[in-house]
């Protein structure tokens, strides 16, 4: 990267253009020469031009100039006479033509960087034949030089003096700007370095945030994925848990259930001997009031039924099977259902069955159909409070059979009824239910590829229907 030198080294190597525009200083040589009358031209510290010559007369221009000799003696003079001098201008005779010149240096700090030289002109001391001695010491045309010294201008040597001092003036000026312009020139540098110091930090500082950044992302893709798998692990949890406990409570009744069908089942193979062993007994020896004994055999033969309707239906309960491709009599487990729920429907409750004229059958798991038709049939039940219906409907639709179980019951809420499949949800007080039953009869319906779906106005009741696809014979 480029260093700011000190002033002093910049020194070292300034030049007169680095710090002036050419145009400009020429304008301002042209014009201070049209002023005074006096030839102008501002050269390098050896003599060396660096702008063009102002109102230069044709001796020294066209002749003396022309000559080699001429030239170098032109040089060298201007060198001298432009030579640093800080306590005026200085004026003699040129070195190599003789006229009237002066000069003054513009320098920037303690180093001269060029002269600023005028003259070409005569003064009432001026000796022409003196002056004409030179044109045979650089080998020029005589006649010529005679003539064109004849046309040289010539001046007051107080005159000439006068802006001799004037062009000190205006040098030293122009030393001064020269200085300015080297500081102005350096601070620029200055600036430039320290901006490309901060772009340099500043591209540092970026690169460092892109690679944090990029640090970054790749952490927060690493947790988002993690997040992810986490939120599918805790799903995963959910669904377990929720089967898990289903399982629990449909093992623990299954049980219970199949343990009082059977401990029911062998008394009732007593009643049912006795039954028949009665009425065996009845049709050989008669009875003494024959309607009597066979109204209470009747009422006998009704109770064992009965009794055995409930265990048959308790064992199809209780199945322990996860097939799904039994053969499900449709009205058999509803009617199953219903003698379950019994004790809890008979007093306040009305159940009115529309059953379609033919058995529907469905292809999926018998226990688990009786499970779903359990919980809509409870819910019904825990929703009618005082006295109510509930009424069942089957019937078949292009190839669908559709099942809704209708209460008059309290209704559920609009805010409510999305919810009422999720697990855990429940209206119910603490203790009293687990907001399970819905979300695993939801789960066993689309298992069985069904849809189920709710309608309620509460206060009304609630519609449940459930949409089967029909087994295929
Ligand atoms: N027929 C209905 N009438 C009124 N509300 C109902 C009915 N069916 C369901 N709900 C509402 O849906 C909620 C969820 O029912 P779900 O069967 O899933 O759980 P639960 O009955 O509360 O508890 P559990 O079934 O474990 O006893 C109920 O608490 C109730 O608010
Ligand atoms: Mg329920």
């Amino acid at each position: 990267m480029k260093k700011v030198a000190s002033i002093d080294k910049e020194l070292e190597h300034v030049e007169f253009l680095d710090l002036f525009d050419l145009e400009m200083i020429q304008k301002l040589q042209d014009s201070f020469s049209s002023a005074t009358g006096v030839a102008s031209i501002i050269t390098k510290p050896d003599g060396t031009p660096i702008t063009k010559p102002s109102n230069f007369c044709r001796l020294c221009k066209d002749i003396i100039r022309k000559t080699e000799i001429g030239l170098k003696n032109c040089y060298y003079s201007d060198s001298i006479i432009g030579r640093q001098n800080t306590s005026g201008p200085i004026f003699q005779n040129c070195l190599s033509g003789g006229l009237l010149d002066g000069g003054a240096s513009i320098s920037v700090g303690n180093k001269q960087i060029a002269n600023w030289l005028i003259g070409q002109v005569k003064s009432e001391d001026t000796d022409d034949d003196e002056i004409m001695l030179y044109a045979d010491e650089i080998g020029a045309d005589k006649d010529e030089f005679k003539t064109a010294l004849k046309e040289v201008n010539t001046m007051s040597a107080h005159q000439f003096e006068n802006i001799a001092d004037s062009l000190f003036i205006f040098a030293n000026q122009l030393s001064e700007k020269a200085y300015d312009n080297l500081q102005l020139q350096m601070n620029k540098n200055k600036l430039e370095l320290l901006v490309q110091e901060k772009t340099v930090d500043l591209e540092a500082a970026i690169e460092q945030l892109r690679a944090t950044n990029e640090d970054l992302s790749f952490k927060n893709n690493i947790i988002h994925e993690q997040n992810s798998k986490l939120k599918k692990a805790l799903k995963r949890l959910k669904e377990t848990q929720k089967q898990l406990i289903q399982s629990e409570k449909m093992a623990s009744l299954g049980v219970l259930t199949s343990g009082i069908a059977h401990e029911i089942n062998n008394p009732l193979n007593f009643l049912q001997g006795a039954y028949i062993g009665l009425e065996n007994y009845f049709e050989e020896y008669g009875s003494q009031d024959q309607n009597t004994t066979q109204l209470l055999l009747e009422s006998i033969k009704t109770g064992v039924e009965r009794a055995s309707k409930i265990v048959k239906g308790l064992n199809q309960f209780s199945r322990e099977s996860s097939t799904l491709d039994e053969e499900c009599n449709v009205h058999l487990i509803l009617d199953n259902c219903l003698i379950m729920l019994y004790n809890q429907l008979r007093y306040n409750i009305v159940v009115l069955k529309d059953y379609c004229n033919e058995n529907l059958f469905v292809k999926g798991n018998v226990g688990k159909l009786h499970q779903v038709f359990v919980n809509i049939l409870s819910n019904a039940v825990y929703s009618i409070k005082d006295e109510g219906e509930i009424h069942i409907i089957t019937k078949k639709e292009k190839g669908n059979i559709i099942i809704e179980i209708i209460d008059n019951g309290m209704g559920i809420s609009p805010q409510n009824i999305s919810h009422v499949t999720e697990p855990f949800f429940t209206t119910k007080p603490p203790g009293d239910g687990t907001g399970l039953g819905l979300s695993i009869s939801y789960s066993i319906i689309k298992e069985h590829h069904g849809i189920i779906e709710f309608e309620s106005v509460i206060d009304k009741g609630t519609k449940v229907m459930i949409m089967l696809p029909e087994q295929e014979s």
